[in-house]
């Protein structure tokens, strides 16, 4: 059985149907590239050490740029037989430069270098992320500036609590992906660090130079502990966590958009390019992408859990289990990169009805904590100042109507602690304004949040 790469040790051929069940190459052809980096790395890394010759190094490199060239060209065929990425990409270099390409897995296992190739591929992935998060943030920066003074109801318990700023209410999302792009970013040390070098566990007898290796494939630090190096996957789980937080964000945000765009709201409306249709009921303009990144945070948790399980327990050092690190990896990469475009584009070309968003805070008792703050300022204790507020609202609430429809007079009976004043007071705009405490919806706060913002983004 000389076909597989491992084939000496076998005297028969592995069963069809179980060689396919324990192949990777329908999936690790993902990471060719970074495979091919780390061959690229390794063997000039052997030649500098003296380990193989200039000349079959060189000879090595080039036929490696040939495989790369083929990749690049969608000429490679990867092959089940030859099972993951790390067998298939050596066959090829096998069938472009002969035998010698048997030099280039001198003092390396597939431990350390599918580790590799992971570290590579979720450094990448991790660059990319924080590319769009900082383009979604900025249209959250850019939606909020236009909307410092659009008045919108803030809710508690999904229920009108003091009317807000919308800018206000958007920068909040940004506060949570800042959040979020700190900890992808802080992801990158862990994934920044090269286990190349480690062999199957206990490193090598060879004289290799791991920092070498480490640099050429742009690493700042190599693992310290071979053992650790090739059973580490704590910078994938990472990448899982920081992803399901950020869809948790997104999700919250989704939520938000799909109850606006309902009849009972009304408070903004999606472009046509982000909205779909019904099959059946003609007048139907549906929020399905919002709903759809909703949904996906479901399978990113999902990922994280995998992997997580499949990490418990697991012995030392390498074990096959570890092949399962990748799939929801990817499908998690894929999920969110998608997400955060999707996101950017439908916030960046979304309606906001103003008009409708700031009159729903003018029939509603969203300013009752207005007057109780009027008469408390005035020195009525706080308590006392809410339980004469909430006896108007009860009175109004009987009546039908709102606390800016009382008449003073009927004011004055209540306390004479309130003057004409008290209408300017509960007007949901100048409630907004004057909420002008440090991280507050005054408007001056909003736009304080902003700047800061900016300035963030500018740095980044
Ligand atoms: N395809 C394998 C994986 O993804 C590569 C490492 C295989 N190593 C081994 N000793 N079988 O984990």
């Amino acid at each position: 059985n000389m076909a597989k790469l491992w084939g000496g040790r076998f005297e028969a051929g592995l069963d069809k149907k179980t060689e396919a069940f324990g192949a990777s190459i329908t999936f690790d052809k993902k990471m060719a590239r970074q495979d091919l980096k780390g061959s690229l790395a390794h063997v000039t890394m052997l030649a500098s050490t003296g380990i193989l010759t200039e000349q079959e190094a060189e000879t090595i490199k080039a036929g490696i740029q040939k495989v790369e060239a083929k990749y690049e060209a969608n000429e490679i065929d990867f092959k089940i037989e030859h099972e993951d990425i790390h067998m298939n990409m050596e066959t090829y270099l096998h069938a472009e430069i002969g035998p010698v390409a048997g030099k280039l897995h001198t003092a390396r296992s597939r431990n350390d270098q599918v580790a590799t190739d992971m570290h590579l591929w979720v450094k990448d992935t991790l660059d990319e992320t924080l590319d769009k998060l900082q383009n979604l943030r900025e249209v959250l920066v850019d939606l909020a500036s236009e909307h410092v003074e659009t008045i919108m109801p803030g809710y508690t318990h999904l229920q009108h609590a003091q009317p807000i700023s919308f800018g206000h209410h958007i920068m909040a999302y940004y506060s949570m992906l800042t959040r979020d792009a700190e900890r992808f970013a802080f992801n990158i040390k862990h994934a920044d660090i090269s286990p190349l070098g480690a062999a199957a566990l206990a490193g090598t007898t060879f004289p290799i130079d791991r920092k070498e290796t480490a640099e050429l494939m742009g690493f700042s630090d190599v693992y310290v502990n071979s053992i650790d190096a090739v059973s580490d996957r704590d910078f994938i789980l990472e990448f899982l966590s920081n992803a399901s937080l950020l869809m948790m964000h997104l999700s919250r945000l989704c939520e938000e958009i799909i109850l606006w765009c309902s009849h009972e709201y009304k408070f903004v409306t999606l472009s046509d390019a982000f909205s779909t249709g019904s099959s059946i009921m003609p007048q139907k303009k549906n929020p399905d992408m919002a709903e759809l990144i909703r949904g996906k945070s479901g399978r990113v948790y999902g990922n994280l859990f995998g992997l997580l399980t499949v990490m418990k327990s697991l012995p030392l050092a390498y074990n096959k289990d570890l092949q399962e690190d990748k799939e929801g990896m990817f499908d998690t990469a894929d999920t969110i990169l998608t997400s955060l475009d999707v996101m950017s584009g439908m916030l960046s070309t979304m309606t906001v009805n103003e008009g409708i968003m700031s009159a729903s805070t003018e029939k509603d008792f969203s300013n009752a904590t207005e007057l109780a703050d009027y008469l408390a300022a005035k020195g009525l204790p706080f308590r006392q100042a809410h339980e004469i507020v909430g006896e108007l609202v009860l009175a109004c609430t009987k009546a039908g109507n709102y606390l800016q429809d009382v008449p003073l007079s009927r004011y004055q009976e209540v306390s004479e602690l309130i003057e004409a004043d008290i209408y300017d007071t509960l007007n949901s705009r100048t409630a907004v304004a004057r909420r002008n405490s440090f991280g507050g919806t005054g408007f001056e706060q909003v736009k304080l949040q902003i700047e800061l913002a900016s300035a963030t983004l500018q740095q980044e």
